[in-house]
């Protein structure tokens, strides 16, 4: 499945390697209009890409430049609860690595639990839990699926992140972020559980993503747009359509911290 994946997108983007590979969040397709010389490549050309069956997700890989780097973008992801497979972006991850991607930049969308960060603002990922408590290497048989998940998160992306956002005068705070399997959002009790727990944001997506990233070598960096406060932390009525209108604030902070990352990585 990987060698046809990459004879496909070679074919149509050329051989040169990739640098990095970015992945965009609910309501954050708009951020691969950043990118130049751009190739486009439907999901549905490709094996065992997502799906697409999430509204607010965009449903092609391109290729192109940004931040005077050749990097991938894809536009959108599959989550765990779609189909209950929490290692649905396995092929596609495998493909941005046989690209030569060293670096994975994830972002999301994802309720806050900290009252310094709310709606429009966004959350730089320290750490996570898997609460869901699935993992995408169960199944894969070779030692590979130990992965060292200590600084999972890159400190040295996360430092250039921050220097990045105080140049660009943008506020960025760390968190930790829960993964909660979806897709029903939290109830006001699992909300409090997660404060307690120590997490900072929640969401759907995100953390199998960074396992398989590190499985695969890849230094990993995500951000979140927080769309929301979690359940019960505010009036503020929870929906999908409100979390696709509220992430275009987040995706214009994104727009300019993650070209300025690509720069530096
Ligand atoms: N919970 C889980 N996922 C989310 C949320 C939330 O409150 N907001 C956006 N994605």
């Amino acid at each position: 499945m990987l060698d046809r994946n990459l004879e496909i997108i070679r074919a149509k983007a050329g051989t040169a390697p990739v640098e990095a590979a970015l992945v965009l969040g609910s309501g954050l397709s708009a951020l691969g209009d950043l990118l130049t010389d751009k190739v486009a490549i439907a999901y549905a050309e490709l094996e065992g890409f997502p799906g697409g069956g999430v509204s607010g997700h965009g449903r092609e890989l391109l290729i192109g430049m940004m931040g005077g780097k050749r990097i991938a973008i894809l536009t959108g992801r599959e989550h765990y609860y779609e189909h209950g497979n929490a290692a649905a972006m396995r092929p596609a991850l495998e493909a941005m690595a046989g690209l030569g991607a060293q670096t994975l930049l994830l972002t999301n969308s994802a309720g806050s639990l900290d009252p310094e960060v709310g709606p429009g603002e966004l959350m730089l990922l320290a750490d996570h839990i898997n609460y869901a408590g699935m993992n995408p290497l169960i199944g894969e048989p070779t030692d590979r699926r130990f992965v060292n998940m200590v600084d999972c998160y890159d400190p040295g992306l996360r430092a250039k992140a921050h220097a990045i956002a105080r140049r660009l005068d943008m506020t960025l705070k760390e968190g930790v972020y829960l993964w909660y399997s979806g897709p029903s959002f939290e109830t006001v009790a699992e909300i409090q559980m997660a404060i307690r727990l120590g997490a900072n944001a929640v969401g759907m997506s995100t953390a199998p993503e960074v396992i398989l990233g590190r499985m695969l070598g890849l230094r990993v960096w995500a951000c979140s747009s927080i769309t929301n406060m979690g359940a019960g932390l505010s009036d503020e009525k929870i929906s999908h359509e409100h979390t696709k209108s509220v992430a275009k604030t987040g995706a214009q902070k994104l727009e300019r911290l993650i070209p300025a990352l690509v720069e530096e990585i």
